[in-house]
């Protein structure tokens, strides 16, 4: 059961600072969203766990950071320009833009629209006459593909101006830097590259809320390896993804694998792993078998050789890519998802609170000082020294109820109160976020408590 709406979930980021509309003073601009002071840290703290799990865990695993702009060749090359396109078509009536494939999945659930045709997709359009979802009349134009890529010129007259493109996806700076990382890395295959950065695209549908946005970020993941290797690599990658997603909190009972019937211009194979958002299933991550097509296409086009020696066989072949990927703000969304709770605490009382796991968490402690006449000196002695190890707030305003309360709305899981005992024995009340239960500890052993229950 899902615990929250997407309504209530929006409201809960706005309210404590996670996510704000983009742009808002202005009216927004739609599918853009800002992340706020506790949304950063999450953010932050989400792609240091994928950092830990895939860049330090794995051996030969390294991470990259290249350019958002790249040679405009390198989307020839790698099919975007021609293939990344979405069907889309315009209501004559109201003048909306819908994509094909989503009128046709919400007009008939049992049709997979994926596996058609442009043609298929314009004759079931019109022979089933499929609503506006808008106007609700069925009067469309003809199907055109649409490229989601965002162009823009670089170049100081318009004349000698050149198109280049947002990246829509991480991987291409993953590729062209093959050569580079094994060059330097001196490494043989299997090997892995990284990279955390923004990707952008032209999405014209809805996007419910932070799950689909014009622009995101990626945690992409790229092993290059033999053919024949490569389906073995394929399934250990699905694995490991969900092993991820448990790792991060995320419940077995809401994710699952879906394959794709339809593939990417690139992929031998596909698999998704999708997390069951109010919405319905939502995908979170995506595994690829790319074979060799990128590698291949970019020595093609760039005339580079981009072949690898095996020492051992003595072969000369391209390797083939498994690439694994992520994005950020929709595992974000899926953490928020599954730690929002509002716990019934007796009959008159209830609390907001964020189960995150506390490595997820942004803030890791908080310093109340009891009475603020009496404690603020030494809580503030405290909070000093615990915020020199770890993200630390400091709340001294309104009954100790009501501090504990904010404290578990944004998923902090200690709270530590400083009181008389603490002033006559040094002993301070550790407070657990989930449990509410209290300890007593002595400030000496604060920090490698705390450290130990914040780590991975
Ligand atoms: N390099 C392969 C690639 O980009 P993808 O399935 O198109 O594959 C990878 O995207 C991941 O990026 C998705 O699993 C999703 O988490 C995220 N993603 C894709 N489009 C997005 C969008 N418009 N808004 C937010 N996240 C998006």
């Amino acid at each position: 059961m899902k615990k929250s709406t997407m309504e209530t979930m929006m409201n809960f980021c706005n309210r404590y600072g996670f996510v704000f509309q983009g742009s808002e003073i202005y009216g927004g601009l739609a599918n853009t969203w800002d992340y706020g002071p506790l949304g950063t840290r999450l953010k932050n703290n989400l792609k240091d766990a994928w950092r830990y799990y895939f860049i330090q865990k794995p051996d030969n695993s390294f991470e990259l950071d290249s350019d958002i702009l790249m040679n405009p060749t390198v989307w020839e090359a790698s099919g975007h320009l021609e293939s990344f396109t979405d069907p889309l078509l315009d209501c004559k009536e109201c003048q909306t833009r819908h994509r094909a494939d989503n009128l046709i999945n919400s007009f008939d659930e049992t049709v997979n629209a994926d596996s058609m045709t442009q043609n298929e997709m314009n004759e079931f359009i019109k022979n089933k006459h499929v609503p506006c979802p808008n106007c609700g009349k069925s009067n469309f134009t003809d199907i055109r593909q649409f490229n989601m890529m965002f162009a823009t010129q670089r170049g100081v007259t318009e004349s000698k101006s050149v198109t280049i493109y947002l990246r829509p996806e991480n991987a291409q700076g993953e590729y062209v830097n093959f050569l580079n990382v094994l060059r330097t890395m001196r490494v043989k295959l299997p090997f892995s590259i990284g990279q955390i950065g923004k990707a952008f695209r032209n999405e014209i549908t809805p996007g419910n809320f932070i799950f689909r946005t014009i622009e995101f970020e990626q945690m992409e993941y790229q092993n290059f390896c033999k053919k024949g290797d490569d389906e073995q690599l394929y399934e250990y990658f699905k694995r490991y993804g969900m092993e991820f997603f448990e790792f991060l909190g995320l419940s077995s009972e809401h994710l699952q694998y879906h394959d794709h019937a339809k593939l990417a211009h690139y992929a031998k194979s596909a698999c998704d792993i999708e997390y069951l958002f109010p919405f319905g299933w939502g995908e979170i991550n995506g595994t690829h078998n790319r074979t060799d097509f990128d590698l291949r296409r970019h020595q093609e086009y760039s005339g580079k050789n981009l072949t690898y020696f095996d020492e051992e066989t003595k072969e000369k072949f391209i390797p083939y890519i498994i690439e694994s990927t992520y994005g950020v703000g929709r595992i974000l969304l899926a953490l928020l998802f599954e730690a929002y709770d509002e716990e019934i605490i007796n009959e008159n009382d209830t609390r907001q609170v964020l189960r995150l796991k506390p490595f997820l968490a942004p803030i890791k402690v908080n310093v109340l000082p009891l009475v603020k006449k009496r404690h603020t000196e030494k809580a503030a002695a405290v909070y000093s020294m615990l915020k020199s190890h770890f993200m630390t707030s400091y709340d001294d305003a309104g009954n100790i109820g009501k501090r504990y309360r904010r404290a578990d709305a944004i998923g902090t899981p200690f709270a530590v109160t400083i009181d008389d005992n603490t002033l006559e024995s040094n002993v301070v009340t550790l407070r657990d976020r989930d449990t509410m239960e209290q300890i007593s500890l002595n400030i000496d052993s604060l920090v490698e408590y705390i450290r130990k229950a914040v780590a991975f």
